[in-house]
């Protein structure tokens, strides 16, 4: 004949035990909730797909033809891709630079956006000159601080430029942090 145990002395009622499991799965799925909304951050963080700003990147901005050769600097906006993980959006102005055709059909960009504090600079063709309307600095057409006085600390950021086709004007557009003597990527 079979025995079944003594019940341990030690051992919580069946009522506790269900309470504490109850607990436990509480806190576990608590928890797994609580961590959704930072990792949802970090994939977000994380995923190139949603990254907007295209920094760095090559984008066509003129036609070789809209600059004559010699002629004065030609301001055009920089219009870029936008993509996220919902939308796709083409043609969006991330930006705008002053390019010039110089000889052999090189041809100069510069950021129109002043590195003392981000206004934007105006070619102005009777002086020859960048002027920046908010605290007055003046560069040459070649980006150089023409006031020895200026409170641009930095000459106007040059862009890196590629003839594609022989007629497309691409250029590899960023921005710079303002302020800084050295131009840092931003
Ligand atoms: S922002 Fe251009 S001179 Fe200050």
């Amino acid at each position: 004949m079979e025995h079944s145990p003594a019940p341990d002395p030690a051992a919580p009622p069946a009522g506790d035990r269900r309470e504490f499991l109850t607990k436990a799965a509480a806190i576990a799925i608590g928890g797994a909730i609580t961590a959704v909304p930072p990792v949802a951050g970090l994939c977000v963080f994380l995923d190139p797909l949603r990254r907007e700003s295209p920094a760095g990147a090559s984008v066509l901005v003129a036609s070789l033809s809209a600059l004559p050769e010699g002629g004065e600097p030609r301001k055009f906006p920089v219009l870029a891709t936008k993509v996220d993980a919902w939308n796709r959006a083409n043609n969006v102005p991330v930006g705008a630079v002053y390019l010039q055709r110089l000889k052999d059909n090189q041809v100069r960009a510069l950021n129109v956006v002043c590195p003392h504090a981000g206004c934007f600079v105006n070619y102005r063709p009777g002086e020859n000159d960048f002027f920046c309307p908010c605290h007055d600095s003046r560069f040459a057409t070649d980006g150089a601080i023409l006031d020895p006085k200026s409170p641009s600390p930095r000459p106007l950021d040059d862009l890196p430029v590629e003839i594609r086709k022989g007629t497309e004007v691409w250029v590899t557009f960023q921005n710079f942090r303002a302020g800084e003597h050295k131009k840092i990527p931003v």
